[in-house]
């Protein structure tokens, strides 16, 4: 089963409302020629429905995913919201050319999933090419620098003895498309979830199952921003994610930062000042 798919029904779809939102207007035309959307990666299709009320009615769409649940559970989902066709294919992203995608230009959206792929470079770079020779716009949708996601992935890979070298951020995605002459709008999208910790002590070693006791959703949502079970890590990781959950909590308020970028690489994309949504 797909650890964080918890997590995932825990965060609502508007990273991609934000990514509609702060297109530019040339890139918001093109939305209304959009005859399908592919969703690699879709999870339970939360950010492919939020999607649906702002495509035309006609469009279709192609779910990709490797966990076949929740390939399931986004179909459903879709299906529930629009008459158009919906299909959905269990693949693996990492092995290319992924020969399914639809001609014509549509839109491209890959939220939240470069991380698990080892060699994102060449799925992004195989991306960038689709998206130009059909015409179609590429969403990526990725945790930055300085969401809780990045502290707390930092904090384990560090405890084991890795470096935060080579860990994936928007920010590396960024970079990548710069140097690649890729050129691109990125929308940032801040948001927060906000658990409350009064009572619970903040010596306490045990204070992270505690509050993951007091809220339902924690437990997952720190499965999600870690990309690791937290309960299954060794005693040296696991004290170091402790500290730094201890140090995100604020008068008795435990704030998990959830700051996305949301890069568009569009046929009329052109490099714009990043801008906060509220
Ligand atoms: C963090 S979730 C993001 C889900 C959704 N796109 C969203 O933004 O809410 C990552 C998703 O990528 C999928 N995934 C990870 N590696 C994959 C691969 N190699 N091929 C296909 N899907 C993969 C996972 O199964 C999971 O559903």
């Amino acid at each position: 089963m797909y650890p964080y798919r918890d997590g995932l029904t825990a965060l609502s779809g508007s990273p991609v409302k934000a990514a509609v939102a702060g297109l530019s207007e040339t890139d918001r035309a093109l939305l209304d020629t959009v005859d399908h959307v592919v969703d690699l990666g879709c999870g339970n299709g939360a950010p492919a429905a939020a999607l649906v009320p702002v495509l035309p009615t006609t469009c279709r769409w192609l779910l990709v995913e490797k966990d076949e649940g929740q390939l399931v559970a986004a179909r459903s989902r879709l299906r529930s919201m629009t008459s158009q066709r919906v299909d959905g294919v269990c693949a693996d992203l990492t092995r290319l050319p992924f020969e399914r995608l639809p001609s014509g230009p549509g839109l491209i959206l890959i939220s939240h999933v470069l991380y698990y792929l080892p060699g994102w470079q060449d799925v992004l770079s195989w991306l960038v090419q689709k998206a130009r020779s059909s015409g179609s716009a590429l969403v990526v949708v990725m945790r930055s620098r300085q969401s809780a996601s990045y502290q707390l992935r930092a904090c384990i890979r560090t405890a084991q003895g890795g470096s935060e070298d080579g860990m994936l951020t928007a920010e590396s995605v960024q970079s990548w498309l710069k140097s690649h002459d890729v050129p691109y709008s990125a929308v940032a999208s801040a948001a927060a979830v906000s658990y409350d910790l009064t009572g619970i002590r903040m010596d306490d070693p045990d204070m992270v199952p505690r509050a993951c006791d007091r809220h339902a959703s924690l437990y997952s949502m720190l499965s999600l921003l870690c990309h690791t079970d937290p309960a299954g890590l060794d005693p040296g990781p696991a004290a170091a994610l402790t500290n730094v959950i201890r140090r995100m909590v604020h008068r008795n308020r435990l704030d998990l930062l959830l700051d996305d970028l949301i890069l568009v690489v569009s046929p009329s994309s052109r490099e714009v000042p990043c801008r906060t949504l509220t």
